[in-house]
């Protein structure tokens, strides 16, 4: 289970203060599929920034499993990023000089896996999202869709139990967003809980809630 606790982010630029983020307490079981929605500036990727132990909280608190992550060493945070959370963003964020098969392969070799296992998981993994027959073009040899799909791919590396998602059909076509929709379906059919900040009223209605946010606030 994820949990904030008050959870409340202040950016400070210079003398003038961004709140990005006010006392949000939030929940998600494990196994959810929740979709967080919201005017530009709401607080949304701050919110999964900090679910997601990229960025620490001015005040509050993130459980995951029971476990407050503030308390939290640099290295144990990056293990759990690591190993229990994947991450899809809309800018897709592949590493352009490398192919599908590397780019995928890339977390593993961070997380010590061997250089076969890790070729082969990637390549199963490309299969998974559809792109088996794609494992040696790089990003910029695929349409828009193809590099997402590859970057959950790359997400699933580690196989982790939460997929966090940042507009992650907010670059693509309608039907590229569908397959991508459908492929976040599946992997939380399979238990993963997923997370998607989207401004899709279409692709939000797929999840089992709906969030809003708005001023850095979670309404009910
Ligand atoms: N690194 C930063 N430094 C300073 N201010 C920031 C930073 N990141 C975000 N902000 C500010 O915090 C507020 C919340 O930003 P956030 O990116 O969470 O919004 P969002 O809901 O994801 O918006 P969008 O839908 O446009 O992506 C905004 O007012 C933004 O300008
Ligand atoms: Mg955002």
């Amino acid at each position: 289970m994820i949990r904030t606790e008050n959870l409340t982010k202040v950016y400070r630029m210079g003398e003038v203060e961004v709140q990005a983020l006010r006392d949000v307490n939030l929940e998600i079981q494990d196994g959810e599929f929740i979709a967080i929605a919201g005017p530009s500036g709401s607080g949304k990727s701050t919110l999964l920034n900090m679910i997601g132990c990229l960025d620490k909280p001015t005040s509050g608190a993130v459980f995951i499993d029971d476990i407050d992550t503030g308390k939290l060493s640099e290295n144990k945070l990056a293990e759990i990023r690591r190993e229990k959370i994947g991450f899809i963003f809309q800018q897709f964020n592949l590493i352009h000089t490398l192919n599908a098969l590397e780019n995928v392969a890339l977390p593993m070799f961070f997380a010590g896996v061997g250089r076969e296992t890790r070729l082969k998981r990637a390549e199963e993994l490309l299969a998974k999202v559809g792109l088996g027959d794609r494992v040696d073009h790089k990003p910029s040899e695929l349409s828009g869709g193809e590099q997402q799909r590859m970057a959950i791919a790359r997400a699933l590396s580690n196989d982790p139990e939460i997929i966090i998602g940042d507009e992650p059909t907010g670059n693509v076509d309608t039907e590229a967003g569908n397959a991508i929709m459908d492929l976040l379906e599946g992997l939380n059919r399979e238990g993963r809980t997923i997370i998607v900040v989207t401004h899709d009223a279409e692709i939000a209605a797929r999840a089992g809630r709906t969030k809003r946010m708005r001023d850095g606030k979670v309404l009910d």
